[in-house]
């Protein structure tokens, strides 16, 4: 396997900087992660992976500015994030819809705030178009109430779709979804995001997922005291689909080197620095990056999969 330190120090011009994040919940237990700092250019998609608790989902909400950081910041665009926006479009773990509305109107309603000019008609033929990616045509008179979970759950993909976000932030999406549902609306998110450049960052705990869809794949240490381990950037080709993906050997690479992050590394990355005082800090480090996919030898990196500008730097 390759790898390649990479020595980035300033995010400034970035899209999305975050810069030394910490959150504890409490001030007697260590924190849940600490000194969390990466970057995130313009048209990347990146996964988040790690073990249930270590924080992936309070990363992603302070990305939304839904939840303040113990210690650190997270700039946009080269400003500092103060709150919720509708630049950043979030789809939950829970699908979070509104219950006295219908399918339609759940997502009009977003639609609307996101386009406050537009007439009834624009906003229902554009809501139209995202209810059927997500196969809900027929669904559009249902509220809630009445749909299966991996429904609502395509509700809330269609709504952060709809608003069309700078950047969408989503949070185990296709988790509640059956197998062929799922495997549908990852197609279609591909294709919206190589076509649009659409910037994503995404936590999954399903490895072929982040192998198809990403282009970098963060790996997270167990909690407390969380942290960036290793940023895989995934060396697949830019055209892989779900079908042939496997016939690729770097495929079979990549997914051994993430469920043996996943089974083994992640505890021991974790125990190895669980001894510390709990008012210590991570030592400032440079996360690596990792190319698995590449065989040993293959010293040059290739181009990475969704060609976006610089690399994601981490800044750890
Ligand atoms: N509001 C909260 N109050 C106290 N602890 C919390 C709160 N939200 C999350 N936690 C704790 O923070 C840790 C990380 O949670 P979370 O970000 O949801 O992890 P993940 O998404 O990786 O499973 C967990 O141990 C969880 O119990
Ligand atoms: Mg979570």
């Amino acid at each position: 396997m390759s790898t390649k330190s990479n020595a980035q120090t300033s995010g400034a011009t970035s899209f999305v900087s975050v810069e030394g994040l910490t959150k504890r919940y409490r001030d007697d237990l260590p924190p849940v992660f600490e000194n969390v700092s990466f970057t995130i250019e313009q048209g990347e998609f990146i996964c988040v992976i790690g073990h249930s608790g270590c924080g992936k989902s309070t990363i992603l909400n302070v990305l939304a500015g839904l939840e303040q950081p113990s210690e650190g910041h997270v700039i946009v665009r080269n400003r500092e994030i103060s709150g919720p926006g509708l630049d950043r479009g979030v789809v939950f773990q829970n699908h979070a819809l509104l219950p006295w509305m219908t399918v339609e109107g759940n997502i009009a309603f977003a639609v609307r705030s996101r386009y406050p000019d537009w007439t009834r008609e624009q906003i229902a033929v554009h809501g139209k178009r995202f209810i059927e990616m997500v196969g809900l045509k027929g669904a559009e008179k249902k509220k809630p109430s009445e749909l299966s979970g991996g429904m609502k759950q395509r509700v809330g993909i269609a709504r952060a779709f709809a608003i069309e976000p700078r950047m969408l932030l989503l949070d185990e999406p296709f988790g509640a979804l059956d197998a062929l549902t799922r495997g549908v609306i990852q197609d279609e998110l591909l294709k919206i995001c190589t076509a649009t450049q659409q910037t994503v960052f995404m936590i999954t705990h399903d490895v072929d997922e982040a192998i198809l869809l990403s282009n970098k794949i963060m790996l997270m240490s167990n909690g407390p005291r969380a942290r960036i381990a290793e940023i895989v950037v995934n060396t697949l080709p830019a055209n892989r689909q779900r079908e042939t993906m496997h016939h690729d050997p770097q495929f079979y690479r990549i997914r051994n080197y993430l469920v043996d992050f996943l089974v083994r590394r992640s505890r021991e990355l974790s125990a190895s620095h669980g001894d510390r005082p709990d008012t210590g800090r991570v030592p400032a480090a440079t996360t690596r990056l990792v190319y698995p996919g590449l065989d040993d030898g293959a010293a040059a990196p290739v181009a990475i999969a969704r060609p976006a500008g610089p690399n994601l730097k981490a800044i750890a």
